[in-house]
């Protein structure tokens, strides 16, 4: 039995990487899945695989009248939607943003990656929210990551808007609770999954980057955008209906240890 049957889904950020994987499997899974995201010619072209159970929107998550006109439009022709899959997001490094770090990182480019980290993020709820209330149910799943958990010196303002992604998150919850929405929200903390956000990081020698990479990690190797896409299905289905305000990490293991840990001798 398809584990999201009826369902209609809205992914962001759907033209690559976790976002494309995620609306792979959920149109798998049965589900009506809406692609979104600035990338219309790679958007597009995911959107085709996926046959009749998909379409894709323009949608730049940062901008709420875009959010606005999407929102009118979906509610017209599909009069709700059951899941939203908060997953854009941009890291800043190793392209035109310069240093990202607390030191030299620039007050434009930490508005801008907030703009689109949390900013996009707080406008998916809030819309999320009028598309679900007609049918009083529904799931949303905002893509933090570990480095909503930890500082990341390299990457100061994606790490606090993930920590603030994180902490929405449980706000969004708690309130759908109180006015007994029925609208579940949590968040994933993914770490090292092997997407195009890691080309920049990665450099020429991408082989000896990803083996230096997964040495440290626990289970000695980096994920792929379906460990993350099997974390969101759970989220999405009716198997997690119980659960909501968690934190879900999908990290190999990262986030379980510390360093300077005793060791046996
Ligand atoms: N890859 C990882 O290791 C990792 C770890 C933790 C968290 N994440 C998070 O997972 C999410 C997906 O990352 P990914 O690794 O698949 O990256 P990716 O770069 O492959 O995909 C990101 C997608 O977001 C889109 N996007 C960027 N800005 C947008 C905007 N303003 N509006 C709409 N779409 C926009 C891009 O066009 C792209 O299609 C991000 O939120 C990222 O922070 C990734």
């Amino acid at each position: 039995m398809p584990r999201l049957l009826n369902k209609t889904a809205l992914v962001t950020g759907a033209a690559s990487g976790i976002g494309a994987e995620i609306a792979r499997l959920f149109a798998q899974e049965g589900a009506f899945v809406i692609l979104c995201d600035i990338d219309d010619n790679q958007g597009q072209q995911i959107t085709n695989e996926l046959g009749d159970n998909a379409i894709f929107f323009h949608l730049n998550v940062a901008e709420e009248k875009e959010w606005q006109t999407l929102t009118k439009l979906i509610l017209e022709k599909y009069h709700h939607i059951d899941v939203l899959i908060n997953n854009a997001g941009i890291i800043g490094l190793g392209c035109h943003f310069g240093p990202q770090n607390p030191e030299e990182c620039s007050l434009e480019n930490w508005h801008h990656i907030h703009a689109v980290n949390l900013d996009g993020v707080f406008l998916g709820c809030k819309y999320a929210i009028k598309m679900m209330k007609p049918l009083k149910k529904g799931s949303i799943i905002n893509v933090s990551s570990r480095s909503g958990l930890v500082g990341i010196p390299a990457a100061c303002a994606y790490a606090s808007s993930k920590a603030a992604v994180r902490n929405h998150t449980k706000s969004v919850a708690l309130y759908c609770a109180q006015k007994d929405y029925q609208i579940r929200c949590n968040s994933l903390h993914p770490a090292a999954i092997l997407t195009p956000m890691w080309l920049p990081i990665l450099g020429e020698d991408k082989e000896t980057a990803v083996k230096n990479i997964s040495s440290q990690i626990p289970l000695k190797h980096m994920g792929k955008p379906m460990d993350v896409a099997q974390a969101a299905l759970y989220l999405a289905s009716d198997d997690s209906s119980y659960v909501t305000g968690i934190e879900l990490t999908i990290d190999g293991g990262i986030l379980a240890g510390s360093s300077a840990s005793p060791t046996e001798k």
